[in-house]
């Protein structure tokens, strides 16, 4: 059942371009520039009128908020909220006439998540689920939603289930966008064609997995790391701290790359490998000098780059390449070298990367 994989974790993580595929299929026609959504097309004047959308998820979940977070306000120019389902909850959180909620979850049982879809209920919001698993509680208790078709998700570590949740986000985004007129005909089409590229794109850099493990290898004695990101990237950084976390047992932490110099760069000395996620963006440049930084002060740089990019190569130890693409896509190609890094490191420790100790597939429980 594990296909000739050694894990489902390896196996989940070399699915992606197919299930990245399944989750497009029949709803992105990038030719005739159609996207078909029904939850999103019966429910679109609620959409494209809400005053404020607030995400809610726990864990990698949380992190496909933070990147739709992103865009969301780019493409739909509405006030996007990324919230922890356990803090909302058990605040006294605002929710006014009109506020959309998009709940993100892959199990559809995660308990804080659950609660907090309630009490959003209860003040009238309007909840949007954004589900892998048909029929689950989230997916009963949403009033519209998308399911991601990502397949069975058996590794505990979300892998798939992400890259589909952010397939499933920028879809509701653009056809939001397209609606409200706050992208043009052009934009959108080129953000179709981008979509529909990703999952050939994946492919491609699955083939250089063997790059991410002699990396592994060399760095899985490291104590600490830190993940560095800017814009897009930065939830990805986030992502792979967790990913390392989990099935690593390394100490990680994700920050945004400016961020770093408040405070986290005192950590860093010649035994700290940073990983940077500095695909080639908007915010390229200003990443460029935080590489140099981290190198001033003998850091270890292994960087997430595109894959024409000279100039990150030149600075840093270790690379890890992913296609080119609209900064917009990019985070569902420079997640995956993280996914890859933490299995192979886990592996070389010998952990059980399919069944991280302490950790439960869906955490029913608050
Ligand atoms: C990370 C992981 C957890 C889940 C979180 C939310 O690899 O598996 O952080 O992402 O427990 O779970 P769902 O998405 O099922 O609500």
């Amino acid at each position: 059942e594990k296909g000739g994989y050694d894990h489902f974790m390896i196996k989940e993580i070399n699915e992606q371009p197919h299930t990245i595929e399944d989750c497009l299929r029949g709803r992105l026609d990038a030719q005739s520039g159609r996207i078909t959504m029904a939850g999103v097309e019966n429910n679109i004047e609620q959409l494209k009128n809400a005053q404020r959308i607030v995400m809610i998820a726990c864990g990698t979940s949380w992190h496909a908020g933070l990147v739709a977070e992103y865009i969301f306000e780019e493409l739909c120019r509405i006030p996007v909220e990324v919230e922890y389902a356990s803090e909302f909850r058990y605040r006294n959180p605002v929710i006014n006439k009109g506020d959309v909620i998009i709940a993100i979850s892959q199990s559809g049982e995660t308990a804080d998540t659950i609660v907090a879809i309630d009490k959003a209920k209860e003040q009238g919001a309007f909840i949007f689920g954004v589900v892998n698993v048909v029929g689950s509680s989230i997916a009963r208790l949403s009033h519209a939603g998308a399911y991601t078709h990502a397949g069975p998700e058996i590794g505990v570590a979300s892998t798939k289930a992400f890259t589909a949740q952010l397939a499933v986000l920028t879809m509701v985004a653009l056809k939001i966008a397209i609606e409200k007129g706050t992208i043009t005909h052009e934009r959108y089409m080129q953000l179709l064609n981008e979509l529909h590229a990703v999952p050939e794109k994946v492919k491609t850099l699955l083939e250089r997995a063997d790059e991410v493990k002699a990396i592994g290898l060399k760095y899985k004695d490291a104590s600490d790391f830190l993940y560095l990101g800017r814009g897009y990237n930065f939830p990805v950084a986030l992502e792979g701290a967790l990913k390392l976390k989990e099935i690593s047992y390394i100490h990680a932490e994700g920050y945004p790359a400016a961020e770093m110099k408040h405070g986290p760069i005192a950590l860093v000395d010649e035994k700290l490998p940073v990983v940077f996620v500095a695909t080639k963006d908007a915010y390229y440049e200003k990443v460029v000098s935080n590489i140099q930084e981290i190198k001033a002060r003998k850091g270890q740089v292994i960087a997430v780059v595109t894959e024409n990019d000279e100039v990150i190569p030149s600075m840093s130890n270790d690379m890890m390449y992913v296609p080119e693409a609209d900064e917009i896509v990019a985070p569902m190609l420079s997640v995956i070298p993280l996914q890859l890094l933490s299995y192979y490191i886990g592996v070389a420790k010998g952990f059980d990367v399919d069944k991280p100790r302490n950790l439960a597939k869906s955490v029913t429980v608050e």
